[in-house]
């Protein structure tokens, strides 16, 4: 029995009222929700035309099936006359000389192979078919004709696909790909590797950022991620050039070690076959160690650090490239760190300016000298330009505080250049570092700030004198004795020194104009992501 039985008449007649009115405005959707005694309070003629327009949607709807089966049978009939279809290399033509994409200007009217991944593939009729065939070298297009797109294998042929393909690089204005106005156009071709038409759907530009990231072995297959895989790989090569010909030796410290250089908060604790051990934060101590061997010397591994936060700047696992330089003062290091940057910019720029402007159409070699802040200096540029140590309070940054990320970005964009920023309390750095000479509450230290990136670059003097470090351990409350043999070296002829870190996906995000440090990571580590 339904519930209006139980109410009063006036109570009901005044819900039957309340409902027609709503009714008044029902559209074809509500419609067919409504139940026949909803229907009933509908005006005649409202409810006559709804009726009809239903009918005729339903028509439309059953036609619109009858013909997608009609379309899909004749797909499947279509298939199976497809694997009918048999294709064979002509032995007549001349050899296909087996080319990487990178080489086909070489080519052009030859005969040639290539093998490679299906990057786009459009069909125009049922007598073309167009390849955009990626090999890791570049793109080129590939036409398919006849038989040669008619067979079972190119008429389910998806995107990814691995395909060898033979035939003529042939000059043609209207070829896309990394040679324009040259296109293959293939006698014939295998299929290698299938892939499933449910690729199409798996990434699409509205794909949340965590599917990406689940799928980023996919990901990465696009042009614009593969462009910055290259782009690193070159920005690399080049930070090496600069080392080489700067005349430092590479080195190759162990990245699982048992001391900690910055501090016990990032450290990612480990068991080593039974006792404690970390992944390392830097190699810092082990290439001071290093310059009494080999002089001047650098090292490009990955660090770890157990940011609790999730950064646009801050990875759990990042390249780190690192030098040290024995025998050398402040002013020496300032002046290393800006003949890196500036230097390996322009190697890159010489290297592959197209690819960079590609991403970054207004990056901008920085002019030198870098302008240098002291720290004293930026607590009193954030006074004086109302950057808050607490925006709601509206609180100054006094000094003795640590500037942290965003104020810190604020302030580098407002002045928007490389700055210098140097002499840090020794309350905020680490315990290696130098103190001024002029003030024993100052470390000789220096980051490099990049506007849009903040700090790229952490860098100081070292504490070369034993007393010093010893009371360093002291201050921090440090036990000395794993770090025996980083104090041995302040024993066995100990020099002024000095070196400085960089972090890697910060320096590319700065050159490339990308907003977040795992864009540029071919699989990044930070907190809640291990995968793939
Ligand atoms: O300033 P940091 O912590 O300095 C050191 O580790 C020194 N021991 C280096 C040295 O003197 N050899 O780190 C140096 C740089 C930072 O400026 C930043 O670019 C990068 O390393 N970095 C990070 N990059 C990405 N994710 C993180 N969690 C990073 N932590 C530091």
């Amino acid at each position: 029995m339904s519930s209006d039985h139980c109410l009063p008449t006036e109570e009901k007649e005044s819900e039957e009222e309340q409902l027609r009115n709503q009714l008044k405005e029902v559209t074809l959707d509500d419609f067919i929700k409504l139940d026949e005694q909803q229907k009933n309070l509908l005006p005649k003629a409202r409810r006559k035309k709804l009726e009809r327009l239903l009918k005729e949607q339903e028509r439309k709807e059953q036609k619109a099936k009858e013909r997608a089966q009609t379309l899909e049978a004749e797909r499947l009939l279509k298939l199976e006359e497809s694997k009918k279809i048999k294709i064979e290399e002509d032995p007549s033509l001349p050899f296909a000389t087996p080319i990487k994409i990178r080489d086909v200007p070489s080519y052009v009217d030859k005969r040639v192979t290539v093998q490679g991944w299906v990057h786009h593939i459009r069909e125009d009729g049922k007598k073309l078919l167009f390849i955009e065939l990626r090999d890791g070298t570049g793109f080129l297009q590939c036409v398919l004709s006849d038989l040669l797109c008619q067979t079972y294998e190119a008429l389910t042929l998806h995107r990814e696909a691995t395909v060898l393909l033979k035939g003529t690089l042939t000059s043609d204005e209207r070829a896309k790909g990394s040679f324009p106005g040259i296109e293959l156009r293939v006698d014939y071709w295998q299929l290698i590797g299938p892939s499933p038409s449910e690729i199409e759907n798996i990434l699409t530009y509205e794909s949340n950022p965590d599917i990406l990231l689940n799928n980023r072995h996919l990901v990465i297959r696009g042009t614009r991620t593969s462009t910055v895989l290259k782009l690193r790989s070159i920005i690399t090569q080049c930070f090496r050039e600069h080392f080489f010909d700067r005349g430092y030796v590479e080195v190759f410290p162990p990245t699982i070690v048992q001391t900690q250089c910055e501090g016990g908060s990032t450290l990612f604790q480990l068991d080593y076959f039974g006792e404690p051990a970390y992944l390392t934060q830097s190699s810092q101590m082990y290439l001071e160690t290093a310059i009494a061997s080999v002089g001047d010397c650098f090292c490009i591994l990955p660090s770890y650090r157990a940011e609790k936060s999730s950064t646009r700047r801050h990875l759990a696992e990042f390249h780190h490239i690192e030098a040290e330089c024995p025998f050398i003062n402040f002013e020496d290091l300032l002046f290393k760190i800006e003949d890196l940057v500036s230097d390996v910019m322009r190697r890159v720029m010489e290297k592959a300016s197209h690819l960079v402007l590609s991403l970054n159409p207004n990056i901008q070699v920085p002019k030198r000298p870098f302008r240098r802040m002291t720290y004293e200096d930026a607590i009193r540029y954030c006074q004086e330009n109302n950057i808050y140590k607490d925006e709601v309070t509206k609180m100054h940054f006094e000094f003795g505080d640590d500037i942290p990320e965003l104020p810190e970005r604020k302030m580098t964009d407002q002045i928007n250049e490389p700055i210098f920023l140097t002499r840090f309390p020794v309350s905020l750095k680490s315990f290696y570092m130098k103190k001024c000479e002029d003030n024993s509450r100052l470390t000789e230290s220096v980051d490099l700030l990049l506007p849009g990136v903040g700090e790229i670059v952490g860098g100081s003097m070292r504490i070369h004198e034993l007393e010093e470090l010893l009371e360093a351990y002291r201050r921090e409350k440090m036990d000395p004795s794993p770090y025996y043999w980083f104090t041995d070296q302040r024993k066995y002829g100990s020099a002024p020194h000095g070196g400085y870190g960089l972090g890697l996906e910060r320096f590319c995000c700065y050159l490339l104009g990308l907003y977040h440090v795992r864009d540029v990571c071919l699989y990044p580590r930070y907190k809640d992501r291990c995968k793939p």
